[in-house]
């Protein structure tokens, strides 16, 4: 599947910002916990959300989709997460602490991702085997056992936001035991995990603070939960009105998840009002260039959000640098982004942008989820008709994007 994008128009209208795709992710994994029926309400069919319920449904859930919302119940009829679903989806590696939390015993492969960086998974083990689970590997394999499991205090290496969702959920059912970890990582979606589980009967403190404490529960109960809105599709969507140009206004968003890219996006020239659960913005006028971006853990600057602010600085007025800290290889969408005639030198993690007055169209392919989001954005200020292709890297992470997109007056169309 392709999109076709003829750029070129001003967007205007309203968003609703579906639900956070990876706040979703480890609350699906975490639904393994319980038997009894967890309603996902209003859950937008992400590719990795399919990819996650049939990975479930494998391992012996029941999982439907009615009226918009997921229902996911029943206990698993097996904890050998052996399928090729895990191979693409790095999301996987939250069941390793949710099965072991509830059935002590499992069998994992090696989980896969975007190809954004290694994705080692060195602080889940190390984290996990602080609280006694023991792991082996062999024929890429990890043997896990968590029979002794018991709580503890674990201190991260790196605030890593699958390795804290990971632990926190292998703690939750260690029944009359405490575990604390340091160094959490403090995004939105570790605080949303925690109101899931704790949504459950589980007992979570502090997440989203570097010390999160769990007390381990004797069991679960089901619950109905509402997510928050995906703060990394809001930010793409506010980035195209930015470099489109008009006025929208994005509705199930808090703006305080995304205060470093609004003070970006004033500063480039941007009118943005904030309101409890809703952004608006309009822009008229060419933007300047950001100067300096530094990707970092939450509360900084997102690294989701890197690839498409590195597109807006290819049409911003000046010179910006943008320093890529979380991963190593996420600067992949440059060499698409050159045959639209951007002008961009990068260096190991560090990319310097030269704004042009316009991009062209050309024909281009998506490198992985947040650099394809990127290559839209692109399409949608290149008069004349962009080609994207590998789409379904996208769809991993935006829903109805080229719908949400229309709606706002872009011309983009799917394509197979
Ligand atoms: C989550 O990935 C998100 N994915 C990512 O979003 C996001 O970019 C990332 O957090 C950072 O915010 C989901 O929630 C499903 P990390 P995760 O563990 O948990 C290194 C998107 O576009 N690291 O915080 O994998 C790692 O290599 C995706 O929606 C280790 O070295 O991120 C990376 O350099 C992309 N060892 C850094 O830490 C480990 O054991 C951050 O990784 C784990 C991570």
């Amino acid at each position: 599947m392709k999109y076709v994008v003829s750029g070129g128009n001003k967007l205007f209208g309203k968003l609703k910002v579906d639900s956070a795709k990876n706040a979703i992710l480890p609350i699906i994994a975490a639904t393994i916990m319980c038997d009894e029926d967890c309603v996902i309400e209003d859950i937008p069919l992400y590719l990795d959300v399919i990819e996650m319920g049939l990975i479930l449904e494998k391992l012996g859930k029941k999982v439907e989709v009615s009226n918009g919302n997921m229902i996911i119940s029943g206990a698993l009829s097996s904890t050998s997460v052996i399928m090729a679903e895990t191979k693409t989806l790095r999301s996987s590696i939250f069941m390793m602490g949710s099965i072991l939390s509830k059935y002590r015993k499992a069998i994992f492969t090696y989980p896969g991702g975007c190809d954004i960086g290694k994705r080692p998974i060195d602080i889940h083990l190390a984290g996990l085997e602080k609280l006694g689970i023991k792991f082996s590997f062999a024929n890429d394999l990890i043997y896990s056992d968590a029979s002794k499991i018991q709580g503890s205090v674990v201190e991260l290496s790196f605030p890593s936001v699958g390795a804290t969702e990971n632990i926190m959920m292998a703690s939750t059912l260690i029944d009359g035991e405490i575990t604390v970890i340091k160094n959490a990582a403090r995004e939105p979606e570790i605080v949303e995990l925690a109101r899931f589980i704790n949504s459950m009967g589980g007992k979570v403190f502090g997440a989203g603070y570097e010390t999160i404490v769990i007390y381990g529960v004797k069991k679960l109960y089901g619950t109905t939960f509402k997510c928050i809105g995906d703060r990394i599709a809001a930010g793409t969507y506010l980035i195209a009105g930015a470099m489109c140009g008009g006025k929208i206004e994005l509705e199930g968003i808090d703006p305080n998840f995304l205060l470093p890219l609004i003070v970006f996006l004033r500063n480039s020239g941007c009118n943005i009002d904030l309101f409890s659960d809703k952004i608006t913005l309009e822009n008229f006028s060419r933007l300047k260039s950001c100067e300096k971006i530094e990707t970092s853990i939450y509360p900084g600057f997102p690294t989701d959000l890197q690839s498409p602010m590195l597109v807006m600085q290819t049409i911003s007025k000046g010179t910006s640098i943008i320093h890529e800290t979380v991963f190593e290889a996420r600067f992949k969408v440059v060499t698409e982004l050159l045959k639209m005639g951007a002008k961009i030198n990068v260096s190991e993690r560090y990319a310097t942008v030269v704004g042009v007055t316009k991009l062209k169209p050309a024909e281009v392919a998506c490198p992985d989820l947040r650099g394809g989001a990127g290559l839209v954005l692109a399409g949608l200020v290149a008069k004349g008709k962009t080609v994207i292709d590998e789409i379904f890297h996208v769809e991993r992470g935006y829903y109805n994007l080229d719908k949400n997109l229309r709606s706002l007056g872009a011309i983009i169309d799917k394509v197979d």
